[in-house]
């Protein structure tokens, strides 16, 4: 397996790529911190280190997004799995350099530009995979499409997280609507509660109630377990597009389910981040 992962230096994503790496021909780890990077590196298996390659990215940054993408392109000519695994909730309303709202930014529109810019090789994998690290919390999503990046409404760190968690599971469906005849599967997943880094950039309200939760929340290697099994089963053709839990397909939201949804999002999308395209 070719395997590209977003979001491995820390808690969920770097015990999936720990979990998968074994299977891998090579696994390119798309991170921002160098260092990070160089020690989940170290901390695989000797004989497996040669695997995985390292690519720098800010996903939240699309130039960077795009010369990853072009670093990618030089490193292989196929990738059989991506795994948008990246992501985050951010108590503060923060504009990144293109003028996107962070948690969009990092959490979808970086990966929608990502996977749009891999789709080439990924193509050319007999059976190529783009996976999706959601969240339950896209039940609480209340997206305003007039206002996606809240330059008319107060910023609800919460909402924000939740929005772009829903826009990640109308993504993975939009990808199996435009790429599914040629061969492409994806899936979107709810991971657990885990006890990771998430959260970490939080105060208020919602740092005390996931402090609260902390002893009742699973490892990271168990919420590792469902982009596993996504990554490594043949999956039934009728469940392309689904969303997972437990690494059993699992009903979403109605919004989630929506064509309307997605078909707007993806629209919206396209527009962003046309100048990379
Ligand atoms: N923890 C949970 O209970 C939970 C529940 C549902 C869904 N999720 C989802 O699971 C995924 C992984 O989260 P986690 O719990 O493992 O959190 P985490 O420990 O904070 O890991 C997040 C990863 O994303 C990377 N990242 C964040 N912003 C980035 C950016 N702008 N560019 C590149 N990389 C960036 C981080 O890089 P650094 O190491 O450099 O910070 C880190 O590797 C997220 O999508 C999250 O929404 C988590």
């Amino acid at each position: 397996m070719i395997l590209a992962i977003t979001g491995p230096t820390s808690g969920i994503g770097s015990e999936t790529l720990k979990g998968l790496v074994p299977d891998c021909e090579k696994a390119l780890i798309l991170a921002r911190n160098p260092k990070k990077a160089k020690a989940l590196i170290d901390s695989l298996p000797k004989d497996l280190q040669h695997r995985a390659i390292f690519i720098p990215v800010d996903l939240s940054d699309m130039n960077s997004v795009s010369k990853a993408a072009a670093l990618v392109k030089k490193e292989v000519t196929q990738i059989d799995v991506l795994i948008n695994n990246a992501g985050g909730i951010f108590q503060n309303k923060e504009v990144t350099v293109d003028g996107f709202e962070l948690s969009f930014a990092a959490n979808h529109i970086g990966h929608f530009l990502l996977t749009n810019l891999l789709m080439p090789i990924l193509l050319k994998s007999k059976s190529p995979k783009v996976i999706n690290v959601s969240s339950e919390a896209h039940r609480a999503a209340r997206p305003d499409f007039n206002d996606l990046q809240y330059e008319k409404k107060n910023y609800s760190s919460f909402t924000a997280y939740a929005n772009v968690k829903l826009f990640n599971i109308l993504f993975t469906k939009s990808l199996v609507d435009r790429f599914g005849h040629k061969g492409l599967s994806s899936y979107a997943l709810h991971p657990g509660v885990v006890k990771s880094n998430f959260g970490m950039d939080t105060s208020g309200v919602f740092k005390i109630l996931w402090k609260l939760a902390t002893p009742f929340m699973i490892t990271p290697k168990d919420g590792a377990k469902t982009s596993i099994f996504l990554a490594k089963t043949k999956i039934n053709k009728s469940l392309n597009g689904y969303y997972f839990k437990k690494s059993k397909p699992s009903k979403p939201s109605s919004e989630a389910l929506s064509k309307k949804l997605r078909d707007r999002l993806w629209e919206v999308s396209e527009k962003s981040v046309a100048n990379w395209m």
